[in-house]
């Protein structure tokens, strides 16, 4: 039986953010911010294990108490340069470890993505796991999209039609996700997807919200704060 293993890259600097502190442990909430992720991520029955993929050195992570999420959550520090690193190294020193099996699903999700909710969490387990080659949550683009030249002046105005905004969680099998970034370690992506579309494959989008946006401006983290706190307080 295919276990589901969430993974939560979580070894990036945030240098968007203007802090010195990564942006996973930026408060949110008197938590960390990566906190809200794991703890999603926990209370989903189906999900077995999440690993967590730290920066080589990180001593952040352990001045907090996780015990919580004892029995699920494991730490490993195999954090890369970029994204898709960090999720590669994380996924081969799991298999090393025997955390995983080459069947299993993958949710990869970022830290940075505090405010996904069960429901969303739900749908796309659900919507997927009968799946050839899995997929992410996605939200429609809304904006009305300009392509600009180096001066900031319009080019050409984008059809936003068929165009949707990628999100996590990604949920791949792990056989076919390590193999995606293994061929995709020279490209420049930014999410798992594009690894597993390079190999001619076409991930299938799970229609999400716009609340479950990537934390990475200064402004963006008091809106995670507004929109978490309005959570707890239904
Ligand atoms: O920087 P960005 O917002 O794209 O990061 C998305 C996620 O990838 C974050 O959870 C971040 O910690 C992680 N990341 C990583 N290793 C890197 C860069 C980013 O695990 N080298």
């Amino acid at each position: 039986m295919s276990k589901f293993i969430a993974l939560i890259p979580a070894a990036g600097s945030g240098s968007r953010m203007g802090h010195e502190l990564p942006k996973q442990y930026l408060s949110l909430n008197n938590q960390p911010m990566i906190y809200h992720a794991i703890n999603t991520l926990w209370q989903n029955r189906l999900i077995t294990r999440i690993l967590v993929i730290l920066a080589p050195g990180d001593l952040e992570w352990f001045k907090y108490d996780w015990s919580q999420f004892s029995g699920k959550l494991v730490a490993l520090n195999h954090g890369g340069t970029t994204r898709a690193e960090s999720v590669l190294n994380g996924l081969i020193a799991a298999k090393q470890k025997d955390l995983v099996q080459s069947n299993d699903w993958i949710l990869v999700h970022d830290a940075a993505r505090p405010c996904l909710t069960s429901i969303q969490l739900e749908n796309l387990i659900t919507e997927l796991a009968g799946d050839e080659v899995g997929g992410l949550l996605a939200v429609p683009v809304a904006d009305t999209l300009k392509r600009i030249d180096a001066s900031h002046r319009i080019i050409q105005t984008e059809s936003r039609e068929n165009l949707w905004q990628a999100q996590t969680p990604q949920m791949f099998r792990y056989d076919l996700l390590t193999q995606a970034l293994h061929n995709a370690a020279n490209a420049n992506i930014t999410d798992d997807a594009s690894a597993v579309e390079a190999l001619g494959l076409h991930p299938r989008l799970v229609l999400s919200d716009a609340y479950n946006f990537k934390v990475t401006y200064p402004q963006d983290l008091a809106l995670a704060e507004l929109i978490l706190q309005e959570r707890n307080n239904l």
